[in-house]
């Protein structure tokens, strides 16, 4: 191998490795903030649109040997076209007093609320994705969907299909976006 790419490798690893150390440093806060009150998904469209809501469902980890938050968005959701449309989205992790605000990002669509108005978010622009991020929140990760699953009816265990697929829901599956984690701060 070159010096050049000998160094080019070296600084891969160095990022590589300066990623996996955030993740340890947050996986925990974040997992436990995902559980309550849930943590502020938001994505956009080519055409610039933007989205949130909240999610209380996903996994940090490594896959492919990339760095990975999957986050599970039901075909429903308003947010729903506009990760298809994009693939790209953040995940915001909220501070102690913006718990109505993930109440409200949770209860409302944004087929009919100005969600990022009504509770008063300041957005940045993302730094690796066009998907911006909240200012409000002390946390975030920028993601680029590397894959997507849809989940099998036919697998899924019969109280779990009870509980969260049933009546209007019955046919109301998640698809599990796999975002490659490009930068958490
Ligand atoms: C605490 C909490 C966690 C939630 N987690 C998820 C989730 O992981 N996936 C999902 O599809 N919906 C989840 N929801 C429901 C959506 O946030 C809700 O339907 C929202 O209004 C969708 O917004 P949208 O239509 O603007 O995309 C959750 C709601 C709450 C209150």
């Amino acid at each position: 191998m070159g010096a050049k790419w000998a160094k080019r490798f070296d600084e891969k690893r160095l990022l590589k490795m300066d990623m996996i150390k955030k993740i340890e440093k947050y996986t925990s806060a974040t997992l436990g903030k995902i559980a309550d009150p849930g943590v502020l998904l938001v994505v956009s469209k080519k055409d610039g649109s933007c989205n949130v809501m909240t999610i209380g469902w996903g996994l940090i980890g490594i896959f492919w040997a990339k760095p990975v938050f999957m986050v599970a968005v039901k075909h429903s959701r308003f947010s729903h076209g506009f990760l298809e449309d994009n693939g790209e989205f953040t995940v915001n992790v909220p501070s102690e007093e913006m718990g109505e605000a993930v109440a409200l990002c949770g209860r409302f669509s944004g087929r009919t609320h100005d969600k990022f108005k009504e509770c008063k978010f300041s957005t940045a622009k993302g730094k690796k994705v066009s998907v911006p991020i909240i200012r409000q929140c002390k946390l975030r990760y920028e993601c680029r969907v590397l894959h997507k699953l849809q989940i099998i009816p036919d697998l899924i265990p019969a109280d779990v299909r009870r509980t969260y697929y049933s009546g209007r829901d019955e046919n109301n599956f998640h698809t599990l976006y796999y975002g490659e984690i490009l930068s958490i701060y």
